[in-house]
């Protein structure tokens, strides 16, 4: 069966067409960040507006390269959120509108649960337990799956996701939007030793996350150096401020295992794309005796591929979302 996936939750929009749940044939994205550079963040309603000229070509685009018709489809799966409401309805408008006109089931699906579904394309996913460590730009979470779909937060961020922190400091740094691939790229040649971030949160006992007093840090940092007459060092400074939060979120994955007694860890969501987070995560689990799993980069930030998988495992088991079905924009992974 091919199953339509459609993502428009934030600024990417996305298609993709998977074969019997897993099997990638087509997975395009129509990129926005030149409409939204000159604002430094995303504007909801340009990414709205921008959603409704890119989806149709990319649609067509889609089954052109692939050969395949609306009548060769076994379902379609949308995003229903978290995201922005205004992008989110977008896709959502065009998923129902062909499940309306082709008869195909719709199935829509949760985006963070989507994310670390980008792990089970080519091969389906393992057997549960496991814990899954979601980071993207809006979201930093911690989840215990014990069952398939069955997913329990361990913890989350008390403030900025992870993304933000760094599209922030890498603003800050002048490095561009979206910051995060540009902080990662000056970071290569820095040293993440070369100023000593707070690690927050490091010791507090618990799953939580939280960014503001990291970038804050950074920030005091920056304006001391310019007091002072001196210039930054934009690679030492990328490298020791992505140090603080790779070890922040290596230390508290590998406690959530050890509390929750899981030999496997998911990773899922845009800053999952980092290098250093990658190899550390990688590194420092497998030394724990863990089965780190890392879906490759292109799968990590938004992509429809994730989505289509994860929905037509949904529609594998029975699953089917009515026509009546609303954005969600802070739909949860748990209740
Ligand atoms: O999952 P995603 O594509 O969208 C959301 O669901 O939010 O994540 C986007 C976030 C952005 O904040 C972006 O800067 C960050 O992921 N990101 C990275 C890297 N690639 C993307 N952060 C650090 N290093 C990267 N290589
Ligand atoms: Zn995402």
């Amino acid at each position: 069966m091919i199953t339509l996936g459609i993502e428009t939750s934030c600024d990417e929009t996305a298609v993709a067409l998977i074969e019997d749940g897993f099997t990638i044939r087509a997975n395009l994205i129509a990129r926005q960040e030149h409409l939204h550079e000159r604002f430094g963040g995303v504007v909801p309603e340009v990414a709205a507006r921008a959603h409704v000229e890119a989806l149709n070509p990319l649609l067509a685009q889609a089954l052109g390269d692939t050969g395949l018709d609306f009548g060769d489809l076994g379902g379609v799966a949308v995003t229903v959120g978290p995201g922005l409401v205004g992008a989110l309805l977008v896709g959502m408008a065009a998923a129902k509108s062909l499940s309306l006109a082709t008869g195909m089931p719709l199935i829509g699906v949760n985006h963070l649960e989507a994310h670390y579904w980008a792990n089970f394309l080519a091969h389906g996913p393992p057997d549960p337990p496991y814990v899954a460590l979601i980071v993207s730009g809006g979201h930093t979470m911690l989840v215990h799956v014990r069952e398939v779909f069955h997913h329990e937060i361990l913890g989350q961020t008390l403030d900025d996701a992870a993304g933000e922190a760094f599209d922030k400091v890498a603003r800050l740094l002048g490095l561009g939007f979206p910051g995060g691939p540009a902080l990662d790229a000056a970071a290569r040649t820095g040293n993440p030793g070369a100023v000593r971030f707070p690690r927050a949160m490091e010791g507090s006992g618990d799953l939580d996350f939280s960014m503001s007093g990291l970038k804050s840090a950074v920030l005091r940092h920056v304006k001391a150096e310019r007091a002072a007459g001196r210039s930054i060092d934009v690679p030492d400074l990328a490298a020791s401020f992505q140090e603080a939060i790779v070890d922040v979120q290596v230390s508290k994955t590998l406690d959530a295992a050890r509390r929750t007694g899981v030999a496997r860890v998911l990773l899922g969501g845009g800053v999952v794309a980092n290098s250093r987070l990658r190899e550390r995560l990688q590194a420092d689990g497998t030394a724990a005796g863990l089965e780190i799993r890392v879906p490759p980069k292109a799968l990590c930030t938004d992509n429809a591929a994730m989505v289509a998988c994860l929905g037509a495992a949904r529609l594998e088991r029975g699953e089917r979302t009515g026509l009546d079905i609303a954005a969600d924009p802070n739909l949860p992974l748990a209740p």
